[in-house]
């Protein structure tokens, strides 16, 4: 019989024989995959588990204190946190092309877990949050943007320079089997059905050039968008909503005078796949609310649009 609690009790058991008493270390992102895997660790092997959490600058707003609260705060899970923001900026600066863009944010990524990593003493084994549909998905494809996805989330590349053994406690599983064994494991409700964000984050929602003064609009605007998704109940109804910041000026009468902003575009899809997506009939109401916060309360944003692409052709991510 398959229940969540019998699923964790057989991976502590498989994970203790595995490991013995060495030691483990976990690329936390925030993501649901790897934070069950954390969890999971932490209960099965305790302090020879190690996670190594990277800020990249480009996470959303609060996101970071968040992974850090849940993990270290209150479980008691050794988390190092890297506060690599000006890295990946000065990485990213001048580059405008989107594959261009994620090949520096993934390989930056793999740069710094590795400094990292080679700092702990005695790692004989990394972690990662594998679950059964990447297994299937990497076996089909070794080119293509699903391996560039696996490759930056899982971290390729590194058993073969740091030759750790891995482990994969979540290999046979699905996402929503996934997501039932976070909450039997006392993971937050809104972390384990969070919507999935990708592994370049704003990075491939800014177009185009990314700086940092529109990073942190873009975290604003999409936390204003988030809060009242969830306020009014469509955040469930939702797979996936997120703001965009599109860097061109457009007009906006401020008292006399006319100011030229920035825009932010809304994007919310409904699928179950995410390979076909329609975008999300949300209320005129929540659209009004969400606009007329995000243009009165962030300086620099003048106007609002809702995305209403569906894909295919349109991609979920705007790049
Ligand atoms: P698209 O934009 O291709 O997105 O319709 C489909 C799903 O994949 C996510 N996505 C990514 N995830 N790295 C990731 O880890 C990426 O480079 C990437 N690009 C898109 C996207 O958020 C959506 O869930």
């Amino acid at each position: 019989l398959w229940t969540p609690a019998q699923i964790i009790e057989d991976q502590v058991q498989r994970v203790r024989e595995q490991v013995g008493d060495r030691h483990v270390l976990l690329g936390l992102s925030g993501g649901v995959d790897s934070s069950v895997v954390a969890a999971l660790l932490h209960k099965a092997i305790g302090t020879q588990l190690t996670c190594v959490f990277v800020d990249n600058g480009l996470l959303r707003k609060a996101e970071g204190d968040q992974v850090m609260e849940t993990f270290a705060k209150h479980m008691g899970v050794k988390v190092i946190r890297v506060d690599a923001e000006d890295l990946f900026l000065g990485k990213l600066k001048g580059e405008k092309d989107p594959e261009a863009k994620r090949k520096i944010i993934g390989n930056t990524f793999i740069d710094v877990f590795d400094e990292e990593a080679s700092k702990i003493e005695g790692v004989e084994f990394l972690a990662q949050g594998t679950i059964y549909p990447d297994v299937i998905e990497s076996a089909a494809s070794k080119t293509g943007k699903a391996h560039v996805i696996k490759s930056h989330h899982n971290v390729g590349g590194l058993p073969e320079t740091m030759k750790l053994k891995l482990v994969e406690p979540l290999r046979e599983l699905f996402k929503d089997e996934v997501r039932k064994l976070g909450l039997e494991l006392g993971l937050p409700y809104d972390m384990v059905y969070r919507h999935p964000f990708p592994g370049p984050g704003l990075g491939v929602r800014i177009l185009g050039e990314v700086k940092k003064d529109y990073a942190d609009i873009l975290r604003d605007a999409d936390a204003i968008f988030i809060e009242e998704l969830r306020a009014s109940g469509w955040y469930e109804k939702t797979s996936q909503a997120f703001a965009v910041f599109l860097p061109v000026k457009s007009v906006g009468v401020v008292g006399d005078g006319r100011r030229y902003e920035w825009v932010i575009a809304l994007r919310a899809v409904e699928t179950i796949d995410f390979m076909t997506a329609r975008w999300a009939h949300l209320p005129y109401e929540l659209l009004e609310k969400v606009s007329n916060r995000i243009i009165n309360e962030l300086e620099g944003v003048s106007r609002v649009t809702y995305d209403v692409s569906s894909k295919p052709p349109a991609t979920i991510e705007w790049e």
